[in-house]
């Protein structure tokens, strides 16, 4: 199939509010994305996901910025002749219309003979396992059913890119699941070039090549899941991606590549870290919660800490602990007999290669 990247140059969408005045839904949005990659974009609400899928589809003109679906500048193209294959949220089936009319129906506006439309609607028909519904009426159907005709209609016309809009948030968690594998794996099979947008973070951890984190209309971090979970560059993604203990440390040293910060008397020496950062700065850090070993209080090395609490969950457990002055959550994979009780003294190591170092105050 023949599928592009898509390159977003300094997109803005800008609307007039009556209260507020100019507001941006999406703001200087600039993205590559790769040819046959699946790309999310993560954010919470209102933070300018459809609107910027919706540019990239031509169902809203950016304000400024430009917009190309391969080497083709599409910024003034309509929406019809992008080539683009769309699945929204609420599935948007013609109702009066059954399976295989709804899948034909693109394929009829392009017209194409009877006979190719016929194989080309039962072949994608069977990739999305809907063999044998084609008489079936869009209300006959499940809410993932539907959801799979949406998808066969939008790849029988082999679009150059695939936009999906929160495509499960109507389905229920179990079937959820389900659908992002198949998804995920009809995308791969297809090597169609894929945005996805959702505000859920693991189903975007679980699907996606990269991710676009957004907040406020613009992205703040793009990245693989690993590297913004483990790498977050704000307080914002740090938080969205997964749990996360902010520390506040003192930066004694930096230079040559690295960092020397003060966390609770402790000296940690972060490798590959430092930059936009001199000695004697207040920063903070990040640190995962299972990332951080407890141990026996007054190891050497170790930051002195108390455990306020301890939550037991089966395959590992929770704890509260205050250290160096500050509350840090910390997950532990715990073998029977191996736990520390409320209460109790405990020495606290942040290893040095875990610690993400946030540069700047950006929330
Ligand atoms: N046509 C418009 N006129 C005015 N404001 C708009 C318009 N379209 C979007 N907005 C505003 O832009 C912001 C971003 O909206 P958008 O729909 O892109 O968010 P979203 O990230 O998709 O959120 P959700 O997760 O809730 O779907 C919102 O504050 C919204 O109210
Ligand atoms: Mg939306």
């Amino acid at each position: 199939m023949d599928t592009a990247g898509i390159r977003l140059v300094s997109v803005s969408a800008r609307f007039h509010h009556r209260v507020k005045g100019e507001v941006y839904a999406a703001r200087d949005v600039s993205l590559d994305v790769r040819p046959g990659e699946l790309l999310t974009l993560l954010g919470p609400s209102g933070c300018g996901k459809t609107t910027t899928l919706r540019m990239i589809a031509g169902f809203q003109k950016p304000s400024d910025g430009r917009i190309f679906i391969g080497e083709r500048d599409v910024t003034q193209v309509m929406a019809n002749d992008r080539d683009i294959g769309f699945v929204f949220q609420n599935y948007a089936l013609f109702p009066h219309l059954n399976v295989y009319e709804n899948v034909a129906y693109g394929l009829r506006v392009r017209r194409h003979g009877e006979a190719a439309l016929g194989k080309a609607v039962g072949d994608v028909l069977a990739m999305v396992g809907l063999k044998g519904y084609e008489r079936q009426m869009p209300h006959q159907l499940s809410g993932g059913e539907q959801q799979r005709v949406a998808l066969a209609r939008a790849i029988v016309i082999k679009p150059r890119v695939l936009l999906f809009d929160e495509p499960l948030s109507n389905l229920d968690a179990k079937l959820r699941v389900q659908m992002r594998g198949e998804i995920q794996h009809l995308q791969k099979t297809l090597g169609i070039t894929t945005v996805y947008v959702t505000h859920d973070q693991e189903e975007a951890m679980a699907i996606s090549d990269r991710i676009a984190v957004m907040n406020k209309g613009r992205i703040v971090q793009l990245g693989t899941a690993d590297r913004l979970y483990r790498r977050p560059a704000t307080v914002f993604v740090a938080g969205f991606i997964g749990r996360a203990n902010l520390i506040d440390v003192t930066v004694l040293e930096t230079g040559a590549g690295r960092a020397v910060i003060d966390i609770g008397g402790v000296t940690h020496v972060l490798n590959g870290a430092g930059e936009g950062l001199s000695a004697g700065a207040r920063a903070r850090a990040v640190l995962r919660p299972e990332a951080i070993a407890l141990g026996q209080a007054g190891a050497a090395g170790a930051i002195p800490g108390v455990v306020r609490s301890r939550t037991y969950l089966g395959e590992k457990a929770e704890y509260v602990v205050e250290a160096g002055g500050q509350s840090l959550l910390v997950v532990r994979f715990e073998a029977e007999n191996e736990h520390f009780a409320p209460g109790s003294a405990v020495g606290v190591r942040l290893p040095a290669r875990d610690v993400q170092l946030l540069v700047g105050d950006e929330a």
